[in-house]
Formats: C-alpha cells, sequence, structure tokens
C-alpha cells in the first residue's frame, strides 16, 4: 500500500496538480514578500586558499588533504581553491553583478587565531576579513558570517576536537574575538553550519574529516558538546554584544525531508526526523528542550542491551537544557533533497555493534526515478522543501527562518538548465510554506561559485558562476542560472518561464 504522501510526490513530479490532469500552472509568476532578502553562500576553506600564507596555521582539511590526497575524488585540495584570499574584491563585484542582499561565509579559526586559542591574534588574518566585509559594505550587501564551517584548527582536533569538552570555551574564545573585531559592521552570525554532518560524518563515518569513525559513540559526545559551544557563543552575544551591536545570531541546522515509504513506516519516518535534524532542533527551539525523547529512549535501551553501563547519548543536565533551548534568534535550514523511509526485520540484525542507524532502527533511501543533480544525495524533490518549511512551523512555534543554503551540482558547463529548474521548483515550494504562514525571511543560494566540495574535490559544481580551476586568476563566468537569480533579485518575482536575452554580466547602478 502507498501512502498519502508517496502519492503526492510521485503526482507532484508527474507535474500533474492534485486537482486533475493539468499542468501546474497557477503559479507561473509568483511575488516575494517585500523584505524578503536574497543571498548567496560560501564557506572559507571551499574557496580561499591562501592555507599557509600570513600565517595562518592547519586546520583538519589542511591535514586530511596533504595526508590521505586521494581520499578527495580527484585528488585534490583547498590550497588555492577559488583563491578568494586574493580575489575577494571580484567576488563583490559577482555579488554586484547579481544583486545580492546579503553574502553568507564563514571564518578560518586558524586564520584569525593559529595558536587555536586567543592568546595570539593574527592581523593578517583580521585584516582579510575587514577587507571583504568593508567592500561588502561599499555596495550594501550585508555580510551574515557563520563562525565554523567545518575547519577546525588541527591542533583541536589532536585534543579530541568537538569530542572534548573544553571546546565550548575554546569555541567561545573564539567567538568573542570574531564579534570583537567584526560586530560593529557584522550583524547577522551563525555559530555553526551543519552540526550533523560536523558529528555523524566526521566522528561517526569517515565522509567528512576528520573521519573518526566511532560510530554510535564519539557522534553523540560530538552533538551535545557543539550544542553547548553554539549556546555559549549566542549567552556571550546576547549578553555582551547585543545591545551595543544590534545584530542577530543563530544557528544553520541540515535537514532532509522524510517521506514513510507505506503507512507502516509513518512512525519511522517521524523517529528518523528526530535523529537526523531534531537532534539539533529540539534541544534549541523546542519548548521542553533537550534531545529528542525519541533519541534519549532508544539509545539508552541499545546501550543497555549492549552492555553499556550508561547511555552512550550524554545527557544534559536540566542547568543545561536551559541554557540550550532558546538560544538561536533565527532557524538557520540548509536543504536540498528528501528520503524515504523504511522499518522492518531486516533492520535488526546488528545488535551487537554501537551504531547510530541501529540505534534509530530505520532505513532511508531515495528513488531511483526521481530527477538528480550531481551529487549522489541531490535528488529533486520540492514537495520535501514544502513540507520541511511546514513541519518546522508546526513543531517549534514558527520560528523566522533564514535558509542558508539551497542548490543544485552538475559536472560543469555554462548553460545549466537543469540548476535554474531546481532553483525555480525549490524557491516555488518555500513560497507555498510561506503562504500558510512560515515565517521565512532569506534565501541564500548555494552557491556563488564552484568551490571544494569536501570529498567530492572539484567534481561537483554548484556555481551560479562557473570557475576555471585551469586559469592561475581562477576565472569566474556566469552560468545562465546567474542571468535567472539576478532576474528574480531584481524583479522579486519568480517567474517560471524567463529566459535570459544576453551572456553579458553588468552591474546595475543603484545596488
Ligand atoms: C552543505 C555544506 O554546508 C556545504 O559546505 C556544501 O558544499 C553543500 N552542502 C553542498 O554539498
Amino acid at each position: 500500500m502507498i501512502s498519502n504522501a508517496r502519492l503526492f510526490v510521485f503526482i507532484s513530479l508527474l507535474g500533474i496538480s492534485s486537482a486533475g490532469n493539468i499542468k501546474v500552472s497557477r503559479h507561473d509568476v509568483r511575488k516575494f514578500p517585500d523584505s524578503f532578502v536574497f543571498g548567496a553562500a560560501t564557506a572559507s576553506y571551499q574557496i580561499e586558499g591562501g592555507w599557509d600564507e600570513d600565517g595562518k596555521s592547519e586546520n583538519i582539511w589542511d591535514r586530511l588533504t596533504h595526508t590521505e590526497p586521494c581520499s578527495i575524488a580527484d585528488c585534490s585540495n583547498g590550497d588555492i581553491a577559488d583563491d578568494s584570499y586574493h580575489l575577494y574584491k571580484r567576488d563583490v563585484e559577482m555579488m554586484r553583478e547579481l544583486g545580492l542582499d546579503f553574502y553568507r561565509f564563514s571564518l578560518s579559526w586558524s586564520r584569525i587565531l593559529p595558536t587555536s586559542f586567543p592568546d595570539k591574534v593574527n592581523e593578517a588574518g583580521i585584516q582579510y576579513y575587514n577587507n571583504l566585509i568593508d567592500e561588502m559594505l561599499k555596495y550594501n550587501i550585508e555580510p551574515m558570517i557563520t563562525l565554523y564551517h567545518w575547519d577546525l584548527p588541527q591542533k583541536l582536533q589532536e585534543m579530541g576536537g568537538w569530542s572534548n569538552p573544553y571546546i565550548v570555551d575554546w569555541f567561545a574564545d573564539y567567538a568573542r574575538i570574531a564579534f570583537e573585531n567584526f560586530g560593529d559592521r557584522v550583524k547577522y552570525w551563525i555559530t555553526m553550519n551543519e552540526p550533523r554532518e560536523v558529528c555523524y560524518q566526521g566522528y561517526g563515518t569517515v565522509t567528512k574529516a576528520p573521519r573518526l569513525n566511532i560510530q554510535g559513540i564519539a557522534e553523540y559526545m560530538c552533538a551535545k558538546n557543539l550544542l553547548m559551544a553554539h549556546a555559549k557563543a549566542y549567552h556571550i552575544y546576547n549578553e555582551e554584544y547585543r545591545q551595543s551591536q544590534n545584530g542577530v545570531i543563530g544557528i544553520t541546522l541540515s535537514a532532509h525531508w522524510y517521506y514513510p515509504e507505506t503507512d507502516a513506516d509513518i512512525e519511522a519516518a517521524a523517529e528518523v526526523i528526530e535523529f537526523e535534524w531534531g537532534q539539533y532542533a529540539h534541544p534549541i527551539f523546542s519548548e521542553a528542550g533537550d534531545f529528542p525523547p525519541v533519541m534519549r529512549e532508544k539509545i539508552a535501551a541499545k546501550s543497555a542491551e549492549q552492555g553499556f553501563p550508561r547511555s552512550r547519548l550524554p545527557e544534559f543536565t536540566p542547568e543545561e537544557i536551559d541554557y540550550v533551548r532558546g538560544s538561536s534568534d533565527f532557524f538557520g535550514l540548509n536543504h536540498y533533497s528528501t528520503y524515504i523511509v523504511y522499518r522492518n526485520q531486516s533492520l535488526n540484525n546488528y545488535h551487537n555493534v554501537p551504531s547510530y542507524y541501529d540505534d534509530m532502527n530505520a532505513a532511508p533511501y531515495q528513488s531511483s526515478e526521481w530527477e538528480h543533480g550531481a551529487s549522489s544525495f541531490l535528488k529533486v524533490v520540492p514537495d520535501g522543501f514544502y513540507r520541511l518549511l511546514t513541519d518546522i512551523r508546526e513543531k517549534y512555534n514558527n520560528p523566522p527562518v533564514y535558509i542558508t543554503e539551497n542548490g543544485y551540482s552538475t559536472y560543469g558547463g555554462l548553460i545549466d538548465d537543469d540548476r535554474i529548474a531546481y532553483y525555480r521548483k525549490y524557491l516555488s515550494a518555500m513560497l507555498d510554506a510561506m503562504d500558510e504562514g512560515s515565517d521565512v525571511r532569506g534565501y541564500a543560494a548555494w552557491s556563488i561559485m564552484d568551490n571544494f566540495e569536501w570529498m567530492q574535490g572539484y567534481t561537483e559544481r554548484f556555481g551560479l558562476y562557473e570557475v576555471d580551476y585551469e586559469s592561475p586568476e581562477r576565472t569566474r563566468t556566469p552560468r545562465k542560472s546567474a542571468f535567472v537569480y539576478k532576474q528574480i533579485l531584481r524583479t522579486r518575482e519568480l517567474d517560471m518561464h524567463y529566459e535570459p536575452d544576453t551572456n553579458v554580466m553588468t552591474i546595475d547602478e543603484g545596488k
């Protein structure tokens, strides 16, 4: 039996409205609210290069790519990447070409604090970010800073990284340096990018640095410490800087949507949601705080069966629950795709080995029939975005949401109609949720330009601008999607059929 959810998705994928056999035409041109802001996003290791320049020290991605180069799909690294360390003025020029309201980028901790600690602040690192921020502000482009986008100083990793509870203080010290130096001009702060990817992929598996592969244990230690570090940075901003600097601070979570495979899997899909992004959203955005009850119960029960004297999921004390709850002014959301979930007897075989998926006892997968991008995870299911935004609204009392990433990968090329189609469908799904009351305030495309896509190196391209990695200048050329995105920003309208009549990029006056 197929559930309503599945039926709906198949129907929408066929382009048939649920009312009958008609192509969706109701929303050919849709308006964004006047106050809505548009941007684009990047992250330090993925674009900056200058990996050992002007006093920057080694981070975990430098270490991984230098010691195990071919763990990366094309054996590449971020030593030069897009060379934004030198080409930031061109980056700002692209922001102006597109007409961005804001630009989301991250700070490199080891560029600012080469010893990892605030005993020595690297003036050249501070200067680089000052230059970038000032160049953006010259043209009214609002900076949105992510403090941590995956490039932990290597030395901190050697001391356990996110599995060491002292990281709460290390991160707080670093955050304070950032508020102190940039907070006079930066009004949007994001503490962490995608905790799930940091902890599950980096500590539980081998799919991100530091590739610890300590399933069902290290990833949960990481989760608690990361949430506490986030909350500490939030409280520092709130208590020491908010009044004088007048900005907002939040966290960015990655969240997929999960359909049940059949009606019998509805509970399983809801539980996967709690494990996957509820793990980070529940402690911060729910009224009760703490890890989701289903995680606490399941992991405690499995741990006992496996002979552990206590749950592998660390506990929060009542004071810690209060400290983390409410510690975000907005819900930063990175969303790309959707999965289907099933649960059956075949999943009961791994009981003796601690693992995240064994703890949740459910299996997410994607349909091979879904349209897809170059990245294995990137299936095109816009209805999932609508459902996700609806769920966030309903579960967490309609928090302000910024879409801090959404985008589509190809293998390169300037005519990227698939990317354009993806953006249109996902923006339209977002507007559907907003029509029903979701408080979405802004949207950032991932990414303004191609960049180092972690384990996939430069093989998967997410850019509105193509980057030529063969040229020493790392030449950036607008793709067709850049012209379409620009038109959306200029008109504040989503026109499903607009065709750019030029491939020459210009800067509109007044921006
Ligand atoms: C999420 C991450 O934040 C970003 O670094 C990555 O490149 C994109 N997803 C695309 O995979």
